[in-house]
């Protein structure tokens, strides 16, 4: 951690920084954490997200919320992203080597139409929604971000998934050169996720291109990023440069490090506690002037998205299938 960061956290945070700390132990013992030590820098406030009000229908499909947003500059200085490195600040600093233009995603697998696409064509012709989501981490802080970017399921149409696409599968770029954390072995590079295919074509599953109407931040997973509110936030996969549809349920980086702690469908869930925490209440990342403070309030199962998700979960054992 470093001192600016310690300097921002509070007595009543230090609970859930020995949580994050403990995720990160969980790095360091495979492999040693590199000391990034570059200067910091966190961009301007953008304008506030559209100030329309949210309307009922947007509220039923959970497309918006009137929960405060996030500050910008928490949002872009506060990141999990460990190709950058393990600390919260170090993605913010360490990520503007990454080039986002040009930008390619290789889509394959079970669909009629597979390719390697620019990431202009594989968002030609969509219109850009915002949303305005929740976002927990396993980690048991959260965040409300204004994204702004295109439903998965649009794009992911445009390649014919056929009958045996039964799982979508998604990678992050991997490049020693432009990420100085996979130097390190911890997390089997590169970083993958995956979703069942109809929690990869529901409405609320999002590809986020920005936040706050501006570009995507490299240390927030530029150029294109997954967005899934009702799971833990390690499912939204960032900087995404592969997409492939499957026929098995793909294997995925936190549930390859520790399967024990990190399972695949990994819904939010307060009934489930992370083996070595509670996931009962969550810090909600709230600035006011320079200051990081958090509230910690109830989280809600699927992340408060249950009336549009559950359906697809019917029948099926949340405690086995975590
Ligand atoms: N994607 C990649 N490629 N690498 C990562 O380390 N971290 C995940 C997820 N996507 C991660 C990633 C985790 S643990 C979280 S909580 C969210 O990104 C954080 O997104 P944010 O930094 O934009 O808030």
């Amino acid at each position: 951690m470093s001192l600016r960061d310690a300097l921002r956290i509070r007595g009543s945070e230090i609970t859930a920084e020995a949580v994050h700390r403990d995720r990160r132990r969980l790095l360091a013992a495979l492999a040693a954490t590199p000391a990034l030590g570059l200067a910091g820098c966190a961009d301007a406030e953008p304008p506030p997200p559209s100030a329309a009000p949210v309307s009922a229908a947007q509220a039923r499909a959970g497309f918006r919320t009137d929960e405060e947003p996030t500050r910008y500059e928490d949002i872009t200085t506060y990141n999990n992203f460990y190709e950058f490195g393990t600390g919260k600040s170090d993605p913010s600093r360490a990520a503007k080597t990454l080039r986002t233009s040009p930008w390619h995603v290789a889509v394959g697998g079970e669909c009629a139409k597979p390719g390697r696409v620019a990431l202009n064509d594989l968002l030609r012709g969509l219109a850009q929604e915002e949303r305005i989501y929740r976002l927990r981490c396993v980690e048991g802080w959260s965040m409300v971000i204004p994204w702004l970017g295109v439903p998965l399921a649009a794009v992911l149409r445009r390649f014919e998934p056929n009958a045996n696409a039964k799982f979508v599968a998604f990678t992050t770029l991997a490049d020693r050169e432009q990420m100085p954390g996979i130097r390190f072995r911890s997390i089997r590079w590169p970083y993958r996720e995956g979703l069942r295919i109809d929690e990869a074509m529901h409405p609320l599953a999002f590809l986020a291109t920005g936040l706050y109407g501006k570009p995507l931040p490299q240390q927030n997973g530029a150029p294109l990023r997954l967005v899934v509110p009702w799971k833990y936030g390690f499912k939204s996969i960032k900087s995404i440069v592969a997409i492939d549809f499957v026929e098995r349920m793909p294997p995925t980086a936190w549930n390859q490090l520790q399967p024990s702690e990190y399972g695949f469908f990994s819904n939010v869930n307060p009934e489930v506690n992370h083996p070595r925490w509670s996931q009962k209440t969550e810090r909600r990342i709230a600035g006011t002037g320079n200051k990081l403070i958090a509230n910690r309030i109830a989280t809600r199962p699927f992340n408060g998205y249950a009336e549009q998700v559950a359906s697809l979960y019917s029948g099926m054992d949340l405690r086995r299938w975590y």
